[in-house]
């Protein structure tokens, strides 16, 4: 059987970005200011930084405002409420991310709750996710949408598939199982309590591995010809001789294609898009925000 055709991440988000890249010059050109992203970062987790200084660089790389909030680790709940409250008022912001997790001695939940809905471009507020619940048009979680956008490019239609979401977290397992059912999949959600998860995944033609254990999905798990969507990004140990461990996903990437008829890498698969998608969801929000028609779908 020939290999599994490699879903190229980055290809993808380069031409999502190429797009907000467009639509943020004309809305410029409408509101007479720059589409704004502020990023909330507590404390100096290296990956956090990481994170955050390329999630400053590709928003001005857009032709958008980047407002950077570096805080330090003991940083007090009520002064983070005060600045997500200050944000939430600046007019020259369309969206905030609070970088998470955030240090042990915070809230997260009590944060994120407090960024308005209509600037929560990370759709983990109460009111965005039960907009997703509904069915509402509201904003949507980064990463799971950026997944059914390679899905539906891929695939086309996605009515009628069976869709097995590996993983329930609020960031991806939650959100993507909604995303999932909107495009009329049949969805299961597994997870760490799930019985024969091999059985269960082996029926899926759409497979999101979301749990953050390196490799746990194998070959054998997967049904010849399915989409599989790597979401995990996990550090090996390193070898013998090398300082940093090798970054796998949470499927068995050598096993699987051998497999699948479409996979993501890692790296290079789904990480790419999560910035992208925060990026198209901020020129959303700013043309809500101005009032400026857009169609939302065509990104
Ligand atoms: N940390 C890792 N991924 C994410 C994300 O998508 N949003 C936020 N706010 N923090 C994260």
């Amino acid at each position: 059987m020939s290999q599994a055709e490699r879903i190229d991440g980055k290809v993808f988000a380069e031409g999502l970005r190429g797009q907000v890249a467009e639509l943020a010059a004309s809305f410029e050109q409408r509101s007479g200011r720059k589409a704004g992203l502020a990023v909330v970062l507590v404390g100096d987790d290296p990956a956090s930084q990481v994170y955050v200084r390329n999630k400053g660089k590709k928003t001005i790389e857009c032709g958008m405002a980047s407002f950077e909030h570096l805080l330090p680790a003991e940083t007090g709940q009520d002064e983070l409420i005060a600045l997500v409250d200050n944000l939430n008022a600046d007019p020259a912001v369309d969206g905030i991310l609070v970088q998470l997790p955030l240090p042990d001695h915070l809230d997260e939940q009590a944060v994120v709750d407090r960024i308005s809905a209509n600037k929560d471009v990370d759709g983990l507020t109460p009111v965005s996710t039960g907009r997703l619940a509904l069915g509402l048009p509201g904003l949507v979680p980064c990463t799971p949408l950026g997944c059914v956008m390679m899905l539906k490019n891929r695939l086309g239609s996605l009515s009628g598939l069976d869709a097995v979401v590996i993983g329930r977290s609020i960031l991806v397992g939650k959100p993507m199982a909604q995303l999932l059912l909107k495009e009329s999949c049949t969805v299961t959600i597994a997870h760490s309590r799930t019985k024969d998860l091999p059985e269960v995944v082996r029926r899926a033609d759409i497979v999101i591995a979301a749990v953050g254990r390196a490799k746990m999905v194998k070959g054998d798990w997967i049904k010849p010809g399915a989409t599989v969507i790597d979401v995990g990004i996990n550090r090996l140990p390193p070898e013998p001789g090398k300082e940093k461990g090798k970054l796998v996903g949470d499927v068995d990437y050598s096993e699987a294609v051998e497999v699948a008829g479409a996979i993501t890498p890692v790296p290079g698969g789904v990480g790419p898009m999560t910035i992208a998608v925060l990026l198209r969801n901020t020129i959303v929000a700013a043309h809500r925000n101005e009032a400026l028609d857009l169609a939302e779908d065509s990104i």
